[in-house]
């Protein structure tokens, strides 16, 4: 608990300064082609019905299951777009509240808006699992791109027109460092500044786990807390809340796994 707090005192500090390297820092152009012509070459996957239904995507189309998510990016577009927010971190209190179907589904959502571009960077790097709820194992992990190992255009596949995702295949050693370092927000930067997304969602650790996000969070403009509602408490929502309003502006929280919405939305996510 020390180590947290002296973590969230750092970040508290260093938050502004993170902000004005960032802006400061030269973005190297990823390659001479032009932006839409880096989304065409990206390789492309699908991801079938089957897979949809057991892993609980449910936005592949507009229907009745994908109405929370479809209510969720309506909010999230209005409150990115409004305050001109391009990164959004999505975390919850403990493990297992649904976070990366969250993300996942949240990401094919905005995708069915043509004119909205989105990446998906898994930085759950202690534990990546986006790439087994999409069912597509990437040859590459993203985690190589941050280590300067692998081309970001070689590695990031393609959904469609305009949602391209940063998948691992594995763990990466050393997730703290590598979420902490200079190395990675450049390498973030410039790809952003090649695929000039119009928002980006990372998928990040669980909050009360370990301090990987402490680093990160400050980094980010925007972040959603994802709670389970059979698995996490009140306390534990307030708490991350509080430390997440430290360290980004918070969007809300996602209330996942709620039976009693059941009825009313097939699905069992409320937001707020
Ligand atoms: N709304 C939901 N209702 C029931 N189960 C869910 C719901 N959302 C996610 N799950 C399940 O909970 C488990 C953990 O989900 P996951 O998205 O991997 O969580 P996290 O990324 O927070 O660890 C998975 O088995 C997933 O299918
Ligand atoms: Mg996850």
């Amino acid at each position: 608990m020390e180590r947290l707090e002296a973590a969230l005192d750092k970040a508290r500090h260093s938050r502004e300064s993170i902000q004005t390297d960032k802006k400061s820092d030269a973005v190297r152009p990823l390659s001479a082609a032009g932006t839409t012509e880096l989304w065409q070459q990206l390789k492309e996957f699908k991801i079938s019905s089957r897979a949809a239904r057991s892993n609980r995507i449910t936005t592949l189309t507009n229907n009745k299951l994908s109405s929370p998510y479809d209510l969720l990016r309506s909010r999230v577009l209005r409150l990115m777009r409004e305050n001109k927010w391009h990164t959004l971190a999505i975390t919850s209190p403990n493990v297992a509240c649904g976070k990366t179907t969250v993300c996942a589904n949240l990401a094919i959502s905005l995708s069915r808006q043509p004119d909205t571009r989105v990446l998906v960077i898994d930085l759950d790097l202690r534990r990546p699992s986006l790439h087994r709820i999409l069912s597509y194992r990437p040859n590459h992990s993203f985690h190589e791109v941050l280590e300067g190992k692998v081309q970001a255009e070689d590695q990031l596949v393609r959904f469609g027109d305009n949602l391209a995702f940063g998948l691992n295949n594995k763990p990466a050693r050393n997730p703290s460092e590598l979420l902490q370092s200079k190395q990675c927000q450049t390498k973030l930067a410039q790809v952003q500044a090649a695929f000039k997304p119009d928002i980006v969602i990372f998928d990040l650790p669980p909050m009360m786990v370990g301090d990987d996000n402490v680093a990160f969070l400050p980094t980010v403009d925007a972040g959603l807390l994802v709670s389970a509602a059979d698995s996490t408490t009140v306390a534990q929502v307030d708490t991350c809340e509080k430390e997440m309003a430290e360290m980004t502006n918070p969007l809300g929280v996602v209330l996942n796994k709620c039976r009693y919405f059941q009825e009313d939305s097939s699905y069992g996510n409320d937001f707020y």
